[in-house]
């Protein structure tokens, strides 16, 4: 058996943890079958508990940009915490991070640090709504920004893949505030801010999105949105849990040139280590306690131990910007290489791919919003799925994510996965 020890943990934890885990999409139930469970990593590649090695294209779901065990983030860790690992009052390297993050990112002064991005984006609308007076958000079906009550009005990721994106217990009262726009439809947009003058306090979006799968923002669409708000004194929120980092220095802002009012960070921006943050500039800041009346606080905010991991990872992006050209370059080649693979096997695809954000759909018409990415075959993504698992590639669970590459893989590795695919293809 493949997975021995894996199912035997899978159904050990089915006992102690709801659904065998700690968050729904490691469940595989999008996929079906058991996940497995990992023993270590390094680099490109993954371990499981049977001993079987992948190329893994997660990166824990983006944070590890540089690869598993990164030597500077380990290190930073291990001498952190052996000077203890939590304190509740200020520390040096918070400062020196927020520094960093700062003079990376364009159109921030100040930055505040949380434990997810899930608190991130939660405690960025909050000081929208407190910053503007006005109660009401847009955001866009499919987009999702994590799993606080006002973001789970049909969300992507884990809410899209299993059909509950209105989960039970977010009130009535909530979901009521929280509008919904088209991804790449700025009219509706429009209608919205039209419907509801001068009580929208902020627009949210991930500006490439990557929990309908990757799907690209269309020429004009940030724009026409940063207009909107500018002409509706509503804040532009760009959420950069995923992209933060990710894309450039400076993220989505940089690599479009546009200007947020609100950006939110997770993933990268920790290391590996649990960190979100949002920032914004001094204006805005000074509204947040203890500066202004916003409210927002955290035990393990800013914990040393997951500043210097992030602190590390910044760091080295900080001082080799050339990452980025390279994971670009290595995503385009395995762009290429799946696209040859599935013409050649006349399979109806859609790839779509940004910097290192890149996702194959099952479906012939191109993915530009939520309605199109749910065309493609979820029964075809499952074999395709498990193929590749079979192969010793690792891919997201489902076909609502995108792939995050990192820079350990290698072209012999981006090899073996177009290979993977050449054969998988045929059980298709
Ligand atoms: C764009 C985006 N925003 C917010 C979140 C929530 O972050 P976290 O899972 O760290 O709470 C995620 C998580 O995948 C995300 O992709």
């Amino acid at each position: 058996m493949l997975y021995k020890r894996s199912s035997e943990l899978f159904a050990k934890a089915q006992q102690v943890l709801p659904g065998g885990v700690n968050s729904p999409v490691r469940a595989f139930n999008a996929v079906g079958g058991n996940p497995i469970f990992i023993k270590e990593a390094a680099g490109a590649y993954l371990t499981d508990e049977d001993g079987r090695k992948y190329i893994d294209y997660i990166a824990s779901w983006g944070p590890l940009i540089l690869g598993h065990a990164y030597p500077p983030v380990i290190e930073a860790v291990t001498e952190r915490a052996k000077k203890g690992t939590s304190f509740g009052i200020p520390t040096e390297v918070e400062v020196q991070i927020a520094e960093l993050a700062v003079a990376m990112v364009p159109n921030i002064d100040k930055i505040r640090f949380v434990n997810s991005g899930t608190e991130a984006c939660m405690s960025a609308i909050r000081l929208a709504r407190g910053y503007t007076g006005r109660e009401k958000i847009i955001k866009f079906i499919g987009c999702y920004h994590g799993h606080s009550d006002a973001f789970l009005i049909e969300a992507g990721s884990g809410g899209a893949t299993f059909g509950t994106p209105n989960s039970p217990g977010v009130t009535q009262g909530t979901a009521k505030d929280t509008l919904l726009a088209n991804y790449n439809d700025l009219a509706s947009v429009k209608a919205l801010f039209e419907a509801n003058p001068q009580q929208i306090a902020g627009v949210i979006i991930e500006p490439v999105a990557g929990n309908m799968g990757c799907v690209l923002p269309q020429e004009g669409f940030l724009e026409g949105l940063r207009q909107l708000c500018t002409e509706n004194g509503s804040l532009l929120i760009f959420d950069e849990v995923m992209t933060g980092f990710r894309l450039a220095k400076g993220g989505a802002q940089e690599v479009f040139g546009i200007r947020a009012d609100i950006v939110t960070f997770g993933k990268v921006i920790g290391g590996g280590l649990p960190v979100g943050a949002f920032a914004a500039n001094k204006e805005i800041m000074s509204y947040l306690a203890p500066e202004g009346p916003v409210y927002q606080a955290g035990t393990l905010s800013g914990n040393p131990l997951a500043m210097s991991a992030g602190l590390a990872m910044l760091t080295a992006l900080n001082e080799h910007p050339e990452v980025y050209e390279s994971l670009a370059k290595k995503t385009a080649y395995l762009h290429q290489g799946f696209e040859e693979v599935l013409q050649r096997a006349g399979i109806p695809h859609q790839i779509n791919s940004f910097g290192s954000m890149f996702t194959l759909f099952f479906t012939e018409s191109p993915v530009t919003n939520f309605v199109s990415s749910s065309k493609s075959d979820t029964q075809r993504f499952k074999r395709y799925f498990h193929g590749m698992l079979r192969e010793g590639i690792y891919l997201p669970p489902s076909s609502f994510e995108s792939y995050f590459l990192n820079d350990a893989i290698t072209y012999d590795d981006l090899d073996k996965t177009i290979k993977a695919l050449n054969r998988v293809v045929l059980e298709l």
